[in-house]
């Protein structure tokens, strides 16, 4: 299915954003293994958590949406994950893919992994290896690719692991699968990442123990988690997803005249540094409203179009907008002079290598873009026209398919994206919510 956006008007109203993709894999994950009935309310029911869900029943727990709206989640408790009679499906979800195996690892379960093109072709190793150093015996395709079948022949073992890379999917794996190992599980991180694992598990009653410190001269901490600890089931309020109201922000920032307000957005210091970029290139950003809602802090941004101008973004805040870099290129076709992204070398891994599919983007629609093997460079118009005018190929990547419909909001002649279809991953209401605030974007054959 494709779709094509073109020059609208200015966009005007107050939507609420859609729910949290990383709450809402972990709200499945962590009430399938706990016991008892967690509920959920604000679920983001998009095809990643779908995925999830139905991996969670295959593995044994009851899932089901009560007509009131709120999902629940019956745990599998004392009795653990049962092995599954098919093959895990994870759709195009990394972090669905990495979470369970954590999980499902800990019962000692064997189970295959599977996931569509995009998540076939990203890299496991990063979660088979350490997983591997506590236990699990993993046959996987070339790279550590899916297909992979994990077993578990003698029980886990802690590990204390310092990841390569700074990743709270491969964190929270080994998390969840210390949760049922012999002894005390560690990762250091260098550079702080998303939290929610920790902070959820504690909110399951487990003991989490976080330490700051620093590693290699940044701010990092050393995650502490005993093994042998029981989840026990809670209630969950899943809150705005900053990565989706990401796209509602840029577009009301580039598009002249408009004034839109996102109502419940996560403002959870490990996911904002989006917000903080645009502030300082010089956007009409405002957070009202702060309170506190299942643990996490939200607020409502209110956003006015605004004359943006080029920065450096400082590396060390890349895990806090690492699936933003994208649309933050398209404000930056924008912006007046340079935005300069580096240590950005994870967006090569991520649903398509981000890298070059957003220069691909870019180039697509006449904005100037150069790039290395870590970085990104956008030398914006000042609001000079933008081209438009591409056909961007989206190689089942969300945010890539967002990020173009996005640019031809505002670009000289219509810009169009070869597959829509993958946007329901993180953002199933995307079109009907663009559509109400006045943006002219369109579904085709
Ligand atoms: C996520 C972690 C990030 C992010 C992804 C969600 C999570 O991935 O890109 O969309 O929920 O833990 P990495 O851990 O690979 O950086």
């Amino acid at each position: 299915m494709k779709a094509l956006s073109q020059l609208s008007p200015a966009l005007r109203g107050t939507v609420r954003a859609p729910g949290d993709k990383s709450i809402s894999h972990r709200a499945m994950i962590f009430g399938a293994m706990a016991k008892g009935i967690t509920t959920v309310d604000g679920l983001l029911e998009g095809d990643d958590i779908m995925a999830t869900a139905q991996a969670m029943r295959d593995f044994g727990a009851d899932i089901e949406k009560r007509d009131d709206g709120q999902w629940h989640v019956t745990g599998c408790g004392e009795a653990g994950f049962k092995t599954p009679s098919n093959k895990i499906d994870c759709g195009n979800a990394g972090t669905g893919v990495r979470l369970i195996m954590g999980a499902a690892a800990g019962y000692g379960v064997t189970a295959t992994y599977i996931g569509d093109a995009s998540l076939s072709s990203r890299p496991m190793g990063r979660v088979l290896n350490p997983l591997s150093e506590m236990g699990v015996k993993a046959v996987s395709q070339e790279g550590g690719r899916l297909p992979a079948t994990l077993s578990v022949p003698d029980g886990l073992t802690a590990i204390d692991y310092t990841p390569p890379h700074a990743s709270a999917q491969v964190k929270s794996c080994l998390l969840l699968a210390g949760l049922n190992a012999k002894g005390t599980t560690s990762v250091t991180e260098p550079t702080l990442t998303r939290d929610h694992t920790e902070n959820m598990l504690r909110a399951f009653g487990a003991k989490v123990e976080s330490q700051t410190r620093s590693v290699a001269g940044r701010d990092g901490q050393t995650v502490k988690i005993a093994g042998g600890q029981k989840l026990r089931a809670t209630h969950i309020d899943v809150p705005g997803d900053p990565s989706s109201a990401a796209f509602i922000i840029v577009a009301a920032l580039i598009t002249p005249g408009s004034d839109v307000v996102v109502e419940n957005v996560m403002m959870n210091p490990t996911r904002t540094g989006l917000f903080e970029t645009l502030i300082e290139m010089g956007g009409f950003i405002r957070m009202d409203n702060y309170r506190t809602s299942g643990g996490e802090v939200i607020a409502d941004i209110s956003v006015k179009h605004s004359k943006l101008t080029g920065i450096v973004v400082p590396p060390q805040r890349a895990p806090s907008m690492i699936d933003e870099y994208p649309i933050l290129a398209v404000a930056s076709a924008f912006a007046k002079g340079r935005t300069v992204m580096d240590g950005i070398n994870e967006l090569r891994v991520k649903e398509s290598d981000r890298i070059a599919a957003t220069e691909a983007l870019l180039v697509a629609n006449g904005v100037e873009v150069s790039s290395t093997e870590t970085g990104m460079t956008v030398i914006g118009g000042a609001g000079a026209e933008v081209r438009g005018g591409g056909l961007v190929t989206t190689h089942h990547d969300h945010r890539i398919a967002m990020s173009a419909l996005i640019l031809g909001l505002q670009a000289s002649n219509p810009v169009s994206i070869d597959d829509a279809s993958m946007i329901a991953t993180s953002f199933p209401s995307f079109f009907d919510l663009m559509d109400g605030l006045g943006a002219k974007i369109e579904l085709g054959s």
